[in-house]
Formats: structure tokens, sequence, C-alpha cells
């Protein structure tokens, strides 16, 4: 029996482990000419280019220096910038990586479309009312605006709060996205991005801005006035939870509260170590090994269980005092598409 850690043979295969080598190594005489073919295919290819195409086997061995990766880096960079500034200049919206403007998976969009055509049919020839809550770029904006402009004939209205102002705390320093976020928001440049892209959407006479906390604004809406409350604001424990609480009394009775960001539900995961992280944006969970929201699954199982999600996107529905989940077989296949700004 193999031993790990030590080469030998492995019971009921031809199979050996080569000392400090972690990959399985055959012995079956089938697999050496095989391997022999491709050494001495790459051997040929190799020679054929530095004869035959030399500018190109140089160029490949530049490319595959540490350095140059860099540098295609940096190219990269440099047409992003240039792509961006096309957008400001030609008045077209931008959902690229500067500024992480594009945030989240883009297929969820097409799940938060189908949910709203789904109720737009539901609730017949009157507005459609979304209250979102944290906008960034305004991508999920825009496709809550799209949505309603295609399935409600433009009826309704997409009423965004955020304060567009520093809020990822000491997070910043750890990965180059929160940095980027960081001074997006310090400059104000995100804001100014935000009203650009809602400004060449398409949709913007549908788009009402709120900018604040939306601890300070919630509290002052009407209760029960809105169809649907999008929950994406900041994603630590105490701050969903606390939107949650302030979102549930402005959704009207049989509408839903939806939000982003929830990879796994507790159930699944390690809750323990859920806990020990909740104030952290995004980690790793130790159980199933994905990363996660731990504030955005904590605080949602908290208030409502088991929701109904997809890909990251969840929902629920409010029927008198509870919430249930909502049923995911009646969402349109034939609308679940990506909307074009993120597509
Ligand atoms: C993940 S981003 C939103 C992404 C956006 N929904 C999208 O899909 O494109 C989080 C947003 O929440 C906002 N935010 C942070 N704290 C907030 C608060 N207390 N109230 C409202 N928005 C907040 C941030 O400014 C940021 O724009």
């Amino acid at each position: 029996m193999f031993q790990p850690g030590n080469g030998g043979f492995c019971q009921g295969t031809n199979s050996f482990r080569v000392r400090g080598c972690s990959t399985w190594t055959s012995n079956r005489v089938a697999d050496k000419p095989e391997k022999c073919m491709n050494e001495n295919l790459k051997e040929k290819i190799k020679r054929g280019l530095q004869s035959y195409l030399p500018r190109l086997w140089k160029t490949y061995c530049v490319l595959r220096t540490p350095g140059a990766i860099k540098k295609t880096r940096w190219i990269q960079e440099r047409l992003e910038k240039a792509r961006f500034r096309r957008c400001i200049k030609e008045g077209k919206p931008y959902f690229g990586p500067i500024m992480a403007a594009r945030q989240g998976a883009p297929v969820r969009h097409a799940y938060m479309r189908a949910l709203v055509k789904q109720e737009c049919a539901r609730i017949g020839d009157r507005p459609y009312r979304i209250l979102e809550i944290g906008s960034w770029a305004g991508g999920s904006a825009i496709t809550w605006a799209g949505a309603i402009q295609s399935f409600n004939m433009g009826r309704g209205c997409v009423v965004c709060v955020d304060p567009w102002e520093r809020y990822l705390g000491n997070l910043v320093c750890r990965a180059e996205v929160y940095r980027a976020m960081h001074e997006a928001l310090k400059s104000g440049d995100i804001f100014n991005l935000f009203l650009h892209n809602i400004r060449f959407s398409g949709f913007h006479s549908l788009v009402k801005v709120m900018r604040g906390q939306s601890g300070d604004i919630l509290p002052l809406l009407k209760p029960e006035t809105m169809d649907l409350v999008f929950v994406d604001g900041a994603h630590d424990y105490a701050s969903v939870a606390a939107d949650l609480k302030n979102a549930s009394s402005l959704v009207c009775e049989g509408g839903i509260l939806c939000g982003d960001d929830l990879e796994l539900q507790l159930s699944v995961i390690n809750a323990h170590h859920a806990k020990d992280n909740a104030a952290i944006d995004y980690v790793r969970d130790p159980n199933t090994g994905g990363w996660f929201h731990p504030g955005v699954t904590l605080a949602v199982a908290e208030s409502f269980g088991e929701v109904s999600a997809w890909e990251g996107f969840w929902a629920v529905r409010k029927t008198g005092r509870s919430w249930v989940k909502v049923v995911a077989e009646k969402l349109d296949r034939e609308d679940i598409r990506v909307p074009p700004h993120l597509g």
C-alpha cells in the first residue's frame, strides 16, 4: 500500500509515486512513447520557429519573462484607461474594471431582470417602485430601470440611496480593488461616473437619487410604498442587519426584499468562522472552500432563514407578517439574459 510521503507502488494500479514529487507517474510502457513524442514535437516546433519565424520566437521568449507579464499588464491598463476616456467623451456608460465600476457577477443581473418581469406581470396596470440601497457606478440601477422600461412600459421608478463616501474602513489596505474603490470615493469620481452612466443609459428619467446613509434615509420614507427593495450597501454584518430591518417595513404586501452577494447560505458554512469575520467584506469559508460575504450570509439567515438565491442574488416575498421564498420555476428561463450594459 502506498504510504503518503514515501516513494513506492500503489496497490491495484500500475503506478507509483516518485519521492518528493506530487504528481503520479505511470510505469505503463504504453505511456512512455506518447511522452517522448510530445517532447519531440515541442523540440521540432521550437527549431522550426527559430529558423523560419525568428521574430515570432523572440516575441515568445520575451513574453515568457516575468517582466514582460508586467509590461503586458501595463499595456492592458493603458488600453482600459483609453476605453474609459472614450466612454466619457462619447457619452457612453462605462462598466469596466476602472474604479471597479462593474460590481459582482453580471449573471445576477439576468435574474434581477427576470424577477422584475415576473413581478410586473403580477401587479397589473400600475407603476413598479424599486428602492436600491448601494448603487456605486449604477450597474444595478440601470438593470432595474431597464427592466421597468422593458416589462412595465417604463411605468415606475428606481430610487437610489447611497452616500458615495468612504465606507470600507480598514479594508482598503487589503486588496487592489478596495484601494481603487477607496480612491474613487475620496476623489468623488465614482459619484460622477454614476451620474454619467445613468445619464447615458437611456433610462435616466426613471432613476431618482437620494444621496446619504441608508440608516438616515430609510426611516424617513413612507412604510409599505416599495414593490421591491434591493439591499447592496455596506456588507459588514451590522450594516446589512440594519438595512434589512429598515427595508422590511418599506416593502408593500406581496412585494420583494432582495439583495446581492449571498454566495453561501448559513446551512453550508462554518458559522463560528463567519461570526468571527462578520465585520470583514469577503472571506473564504473553511467548510466549503468557497469565498463569501459573511455579513450578508449571517444577517440574511438571521432575518429570514433559508432564502431563494440564484448565483448570489437572493430574494424573499412579504406575505402578511412573514417572508417566504420566491418560486424559482416561475422566473422565465427565456429572460435569464445579462442586460446589455454589462454584457
Ligand atoms: C457593492 S457596492 C453597490 C454595487 C451596485 N449595487 C452594483 O451592483 O453595481 C456598495 C455600495 O454601497 C454604498 N454604501 C456603503 N454604505 C452605505 C450606506 N450606509 N447606505 C447606503 N449605501 C451605502 C457604497 O457607497 C457603494 O456604492
